[in-house]
Parts: structure tokens; sequence; C-alpha cells
């Protein structure tokens, strides 16, 4: 036998064993023996360099590194998938689909959905030639060289009727165990842990150095396809079989269904199971299972209307109350928290949970020592549910909320009607470092660079007793303080003299009257015009302003009688702070109209898409209904694209939102 013969039978072997452990999970040699072949390998490429094959699993251990990722055009789009959420939303996509299809029942294939990164795969002649992350959908990342890092990827395919191309769609994820060794390995070297599996997967796949991908427990499974030539597939099941026949690996947990009912027994099935599986997993997607009506189908946007996610409900874990502690916010309200026992809950580690008020407090009846039940859902505070009142031993220890602030020592006192309990010293710390806090933040006065821990700092040295203060920091007061450098504290003096520049609906926002919201202080600034006549106004004509009742009036009349706020909002007008009247606009692209946006925009922020919108006339609204004119539709857009669908609103993609915007 020749090198080159006996290199490319080790390669085979090699593949065959690869295979057999990491996607069948069923190995036939020892670890020894399959290192061994390994080795050989390794000796006979070393000695005869030209025996190298780009497929060699020798290059699994990564080696490349990048300037930059290259962008890859995907040959055909990759969609992403609408939401639904309850057996109502879930029924209504399957009626719409049995009515454009004319079925009596709908067969459905149900797969896990898996919580990683979408990757494309390129199997030329059954070799792996490229891999690319999703992007947009339209152009991606190329990533080649850290794929084929992964231990479950096939650098070339096996089995009967390889096709001549063939495009794989699929995710990258960690396993929970691997997730946590790799963790565990990063913490006993001092360094700095992930925060979930999904995050540290992304991270580990859009590496330049090719060597660090190699040593993440990264895997892959395929579920969908792109590209083919050289074969066709009448179902998704059967696509599925011939992926796993080639080599590929294919999450062995799916089912093939019919109409709701099997649909519903799947999920209810995968959820029971969710915290059993080995991999993070965040709903059910449901796909129809013949090509020839997937087709018929079609898609809208960036989805297919023949495929679906049906999200599970907000995970649920049991953990322990260590302590409950109370926090003070910039209206003085004291809201209890509970330090929590760390635990991993809908994607990242928990270890505190927000009881909103006393009454709240007391209806769970939460106590330090108890077990409860603690729940995340996508970017909210974590809450705790309820008490596992079964487990309680007699030693936890019901919290006394306090009649005096923990801060200041004031008296705490409760409104006549309100649950919320206030400290009653408009001049707490704690207070005044809610109010710089909110002052500063994006939406107000937009002072970057000035955070929580500064405010506080700023407050605990006595930098500042009022807003209004912050105009008058210099370099050297900012320098003294801990942890600040000269640059830092120039470019938070900067920031802060940007900020004189502002409009006056970020103002009033800014001042912080209670109750007044973002929306509020923008109908304040386009009635008012000026601060003179909104600190003017009396509770008559307050509430001639649109949406503001009574009690909102009262809140702000309230706020302005207070002598202290008076001067303060003389200081920052006499500091140069210049609120600009908003615009009057004339005609726009949406005068007159209503915008609902949903789903993520991929070029600019919420934010920016809302303001680009009443600048030119239109109004944002937060839910479709039969008076929206438009429906900007970004990534994984759900229930209220498919409303718009239904009304009959004219749906726009990010692309013609973008254009219309000029
Ligand atoms: S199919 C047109 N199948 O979910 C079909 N996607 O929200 C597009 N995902 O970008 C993908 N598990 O990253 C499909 N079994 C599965 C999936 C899955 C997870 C992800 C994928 C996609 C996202 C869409």
């Amino acid at each position: 036998m020749t090198p080159a013969e006996r290199a490319a039978e080790l390669r085979r072997e090699l593949a065959y064993h690869n295979h057999r452990y990491y996607t069948l999970d069923a190995p036939e040699v020892s670890d020894a023996a399959y290192d061994a072949l390994m080795r050989e390998l390794v000796q006979l490429e070393a000695a005869f360099p030209q025996l190298v094959t780009p497929d060699s699993p020798t290059q699994r251990v990564g080696g490349a590194v990048l300037e930059k990722f290259e962008k890859v055009t995907h040959r055909q789009q990759m969609l992403s998938l609408g939401n639904v959420f309850d057996d109502a939303e879930f029924t209504e996509f399957d009626e719409r689909l049995r009515k454009a299809t004319g079925l009596e029942a709908v067969q459905y294939v149900c797969e896990p959905k898996m919580d990683g990164l979408a990757i494309e795969l390129v199997y030329e002649n059954g070799r792996f030639v490229q891999g690319s992350t999703r992007g947009d959908g339209v152009i991606g990342e190329d990533v080649t060289e850290n794929l084929k890092t992964l231990k479950n990827l096939p650098l070339t395919l096996s089995g009967e009727g390889v096709p001549k191309l063939l495009e794989v769609r699929g995710e990258v994820f960690i396993r929970k165990a691997d997730f946590k060794r790799m963790n565990d390995a990063l913490l006993a070297r001092g360094e700095e842990p992930f925060v979930n599996p999904r995050n540290s997967a992304a991270g580990s796949l859009r590496q330049l150095d090719s060597r660090v991908t190699a040593s993440r427990p990264l895997s892959i499974y395929l579920y969908e396809v792109g590209v083919v030539e050289g074969a066709s597939f009448d179902t998704h099941t059967q696509k599925l079989a011939a992926l796993e026949a080639f080599g590929l690996p294919v999450n062995p947990r799916r089912s093939l269904v019919t109409g709701f009912d099997g649909v519903k027994g799947a999920w209810s099935a995968l959820l029971a199971e969710r915290h059993a599986l080995p991999y993070e997993i965040d709903g059910l997607v449901v796909k129809v299972d013949r090509t020839e009506l997937r087709a018929r189908l079609g898609q809208v946007s960036k989805t297919p209307r023949w495929a679906v996610a049906w999200k599970f409900p907000p995970e649920e874990l049991e953990t322990k109350v260590r302590k409950i502690l109370v926090q003070v916010g910039r209206t003085g309200a004291i809201t209890p928290l509970a330090e929590l026992e760390p635990v991993f809950v809908g994607g990242v580690t928990v270890s505190r949970a927000t009881l909103h008020n006393e009454d709240e407090l007391r209806r769970k009846d939460v106590r330090e020592g108890d077990w409860v039940f603690v729940r995340r859902a996508g970017d909210v505070i974590p809450e705790i549910v309820k008490v596992i009142t079964t487990k309680r031993t007699g030693a936890e220890v019901p919290f006394v909320f306090p009649t005096t602030c923990p801060v200041c020592q004031a008296p705490v006192k409760k409104a006549d009607d309100g649950a919320i309990a206030r400290c009653t010293n408009r001049a707490c710390p704690a207070q005044l470092a809610g109010r710089l806090r909110h002052f500063a933040t994006r939406t107000a006065m937009d002072i970057d660079g000035l955070g929580e821990k500064l405010c506080e700092a700023m407050v605990e040295r006595a930098l500042v007793t009022s807003v209004a203060d912050l105009y008058r920091l210099d370099l050297k007061t900012l320098t003294g303080l801990e942890r600040m450098g000269e640059k830092s504290a120039q470019n938070l003096l900067d920031a802060i003299a940007r900020s004189k520049q502002t409009t006056l609906r970020r103002f009033v926002y800014a001042l912080g009257i209670p109750d007044v919201g973002e929306a509020t202080a923008k109908a304040l600034a386009e009635h008012f015009r000026e601060v003179p006549a909104l600190m003017a106004a009396s509770f008559d004509d307050l509430q001639r302003v649109k949406d503001i009742g009574p009690e909102m009036a009262a809140s702000i009349r309230g706020f302005f009688d207070e002598p202290d706020n008076r001067a303060m909002v003389e200081q920052l007008l006499s500091a140069g702070v210049t609120p600009a009247p908003p615009e009057i606009v004339a005609t726009g692209t949406f005068t007159g109209k209503t915008v609902v946006l949903t789903g993520t925009l991929t070029g600019m922020t919420r934010d920016e898409a809302k303001e680009a919108i009443e600048k030119r006339g239109g109004k944002v609204s937060g839910s479709v209904s039969k008076k929206t004119d438009f429906l900007v539709a970004g990534e994984e857009a759900g229930s209220k694209l498919t409303k718009a669908q239904e009304l009959g609103v004219k749906v726009l993609t990010e692309a013609e939102f973008a254009a219309l915007l000029g």
C-alpha cells in the first residue's frame, strides 16, 4: 500500500469512527484505538505534506487565523420563523394552512427549537467546501475554518446518492454538560465564565483564530436544505432521513404528526422533557412535511408560511431565597428584592428577583430561607412565581417591612390608596442617585458614561445635590473619584456639555416627574412648547393635553409647586441647557399614518425607527388593528405579522421601510 492509499484509508476509518462516536453515540472502538489511528495519520502527513487534504480530520484542530470574515451571499435566502404562543395562535396558523391547501388535516414534522446559532454548510461532490452564518438571511459571514473544527460535522459525506451540490442549514449549539464543564474550567483558570450556552456558541463560532473555536465544545444539528443539485425530496421526513444517510447529524427527536392534535401532543411531550434534554431549547418547530405544499404556500417577508415556532412558556425553576432586601428608587419607592441561590433560568444565571411591593410580598408570603419558583421571560426582570410551602421547615424568617428608609432613615409612608411605600426624604441619597441616573438615561438627556455606580459615587462624595449640579462639575473634582482616569472624566464632561442641546420632550422626561413617561413628556412638549408655559400650566390647562387625566395633572402640578423642583429647573436653564420645542411637522411620508413595528430591525434600533416615523408626521402604535396603516416587519416577526396579514394591513420589510425613509 502506498502512503497515499494508507492516508486515504485512515481518513475513511477516522471519519467512520467519528460518526459512530459523535453522531450516533455508538462507538465501536476505544478512545485509545481511535487516538492511535489519528496519530498514524498525523505522522504520515508530517512525512508527506503533499498528502494533507483540506478535509483531513487532522485539520480539525484549527490553525487558520483570519484578519476578518469574508462575506458570503447565500444562494437561497435563509429564512427565519414566525412565532405562536398558545393553542389559539397555533389553531389560527393551522386553519390558514388548511384553507390555503384545501386539506382536511395537514401533516407536520415537529422538531425541537434549538437555542443556538443558524449556519449553512455547502458540500460539493460530497466535500465540505464552505460554511457561513445566517447574517441577515441574504449575506452571512464565512466561518468555514471554524466549522471544520466541529467534531460532529462530517468533512466528507458518505453513503449512496450524494448530490453534486448540497446546501444544508442547521444550528450550532453547546450541550448543557459541555457548557458547565467549559465554564468550570474557565473559572478554575480565574477567567470570566460565559453567561449562557447560546452566547458562548455564537461567540465561539465568530473567532478569527480557529484554534479558539477548536477548543470550544460546539455541536451541530442540521434541519433544512437550501439549493440541492442532483437530488430531490418529496417530504421533509425523506429529506432528514437522506441527510442522516449522508452522515450528517440530524436531531433524532422528531416526529411526523397530523393536524392540531398531533402537534399539541408533540409540543406537550417536548415541554415535559425540556429539562431532561442535554441541550437548551425554547419551543417546538412545526413544519409542513410535503415539499409540494411548501412551494404552494410560499413565504411572506423573511418567514415561510409553511413553518412556525410554537414557543414554550417562560421557564420556571426552583431555588432558595437567601435574603430579602429593599431598594430605594428615584421617586423614593421602596421595592423589596429577593437575593437567591443562583439558578440558570431562561438562558441566564439569576441571583435576584423583584418582589414589586409590600402587598405583593405579603400576598406571596415570601420568607428568607424559603424555596421558591423563579421565572424569567424575555428581557424582563426575574420574578418569584410562588413559594413551595411544602418545603418549609419552620426555620424561614418572615420579612419585616421597614418603617424607616434603609438608606437615610427618614420615615417611610404609603400613599392613601397605593401599595407603594416611599421614603419621604427627597434629599435621600438613594433617591438622588436614582434621579441622576434617570436624568442621564439614553431617552432622556442621553449622557453617555453616567451609569448607576458613578451616580452613587457622586452622591456619596457629595459632588452633586441636584441634577443641576452636573453642569458645574470639573475635571479636578471628577478625577478625585475612585477608578476615574483623566480620559474618562473628560469624556464624561464632554457628554454632559453635549446634553445641553436637547429637545423639550427629552428635557421634560428627564425631570423625573412622577408618572410622566416618554409618551406624556412628548404630549406636554407638543402642547406647551416651552418650559415657562409648562411650569405655569394650571390643573385645568394640564387636563387639556391629549391623554392626561386628573391624576397625572395633579402629579405634574404638584411637582412644579415644589420650590426645590422649580429651583432645579431654573438652575438647569441658567446652566445653559436649551430644550428645543418640537418641530412643527408639515407633511411627511407618514403624515396621519399609524405604523406598528415588530420583530428585530437590523439597520436601526426601535427608538430610531420610531423617531424617524414621528419626524415624518406618523404615529407609532404598539398593536395591530384595522386602523393600522403599515406594519414594519423585522426579523422573527410573530403574531403581529400574522394579524396584519389577516387584516390586510400593508406589510413593509425593513428594506422597504428604509427606502420610504429615504
Ligand atoms: S428551520 C424556514 N428548524 O430558529 C425555516 N430552525 O426563528 C428556518 N431554529 O433561524 C429554520 N431549531 O436558527 C428550523 N429545528 C429547527 C430549528 C430552527 C432552531 C432556529 C434557527 C432559525 C430560527 C428561526
